[in-house]
């Protein structure tokens, strides 16, 4: 009696631990910044009215199912004929099948059809999935290419066209609220067309395992209005403004004189390594770290001296064993840079 009960306990346990998983899926589901549930952009919308569509249509098949198998046992428990059988076999397993499944390929691929189309391109970004955050390179209209890193701004309204590689391993670019996944397979240029519908923030993410720290691997997207944006990427254009104070001046020198130049570009100064993002703008940036942090002075120096513990594998090495002052003074430089 006592192993029954605890079994019992232990059951509702599970349940109980079930119910609360499926609840926390939910409410992340329904958290806007990343919910393919509450779209904002043209692809978003035509995947949720196929995404309700499937769901009622697996409702009512379930249902269906559920009433035959209740009928064939409990209102009519005796042996069935075989001609009876036949027919369900055929009806069930065969031709409704085939009927339901050919319809929804109709559907995807006549909503895929505007999804897909190039005309009326307004924008093309290049962005590269890299283990383990994201290069973006926007093209201004002098033809000059303006890098930045870990977050990408689109102007409401308008087509833009994706250009979707990767340097290292499989990746997949996926903005939930705007739109479906692409892979950024090395060796590989796909592409991908998504417009914004709404202004806002919202969090993009990869799609697919690439290695130790996948899960670290964000962006923030920002929908503006159209002369905001071209505000913005002007912006984003100008090299980087000089440090104003002399904090920010002794965080330049230890930037340079440690080496981050190497891999990191800053517009305007020596640094002009391009293995790592480009800072050149990477204090109006709205997180650190390919989303994984906050975009503040505490975090720009934890991050510096923590590297490979907030993201492990990461290729930057960790400068832990710089002095507290000058990591210090490095986080106030980098924050300056706007
Ligand atoms: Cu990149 Cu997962």
């Amino acid at each position: 009696m006592w192993l029954q009960l605890c079994e019992n306990l232990l059951r509702a346990r599970q349940w109980r631990r079930c119910f609360c998983l499926v609840q926390m899926a939910l409410l992340a589901a329904c958290d806007g910044r990343q919910s393919a549930l509450d779209p904002a952009g043209t692809g978003a919308e035509s995947i949720v009215v196929l995404f309700w569509w499937m769901c009622g249509g697996a409702a009512l098949i379930w249902v269906a199912v559920m009433g035959i198998a209740v009928y064939s046992t409990q209102a009519h428990p005796e042996a069935h004929g075989i001609r009876s059988a036949r027919w369900l076999i055929f009806g069930g397993g065969i031709l409704f099948p085939i009927v339901v499944l050919t319809a929804l390929l109709v559907y995807g691929l006549m909503l895929m059809q505007p999804l897909r189309s190039t005309a009326d391109i307004a924008l093309r970004v290049d962005v590269s999935g890299e283990q383990w955050w994201w290069r973006v390179r926007y093209h201004t209209d002098t033809g000059e290419a303006v890098e930045l890193a870990n977050e990408i701004r689109l102007p409401v309204g308008q087509r833009v066209a994706f250009n979707l590689t990767s340097p290292d391993v499989i990746h997949s670019f996926w903005i939930p609220s705007l739109g479906g996944k692409v892979d950024m397979i090395p060796g590989r240029s796909n592409q991908l067309v998504l417009e914004p519908t709404r202004t806002g923030t919202f969090r993009g993410v990869c799609a697919e395992f690439c290695g130790t720290s996948h899960a670290l691997m964000a962006f923030s997207v920002v929908v503006m209005e159209p002369a905001a944006f071209d505000a913005w990427l002007a912006g984003q254009a100008k090299p980087a403004p000089e440090p104003q104070s002399a904090l920010q001046r002794q965080g330049q020198r230890a930037f340079l004189s440690n080496g981050c130049g190497a891999c990191h570009r800053v517009r305007g100064t020596e640094a002009d390594g391009t293995v790592g993002p480009d800072l050149t703008h990477v204090g109006s940036r709205l997180s650190l770290a390919a989303g994984t942090l906050p975009a503040d002075i505490e975090a720009f120096q934890r991050w510096i001296g923590h590297t490979g513990q907030i993201k492990p594998d990461v290729r930057m090495p960790t400068f832990g064993m710089l002095p507290n002052d000058q990591l210090t003074a490095m986080a106030h430089y980098l924050k300056g840079l706007e």
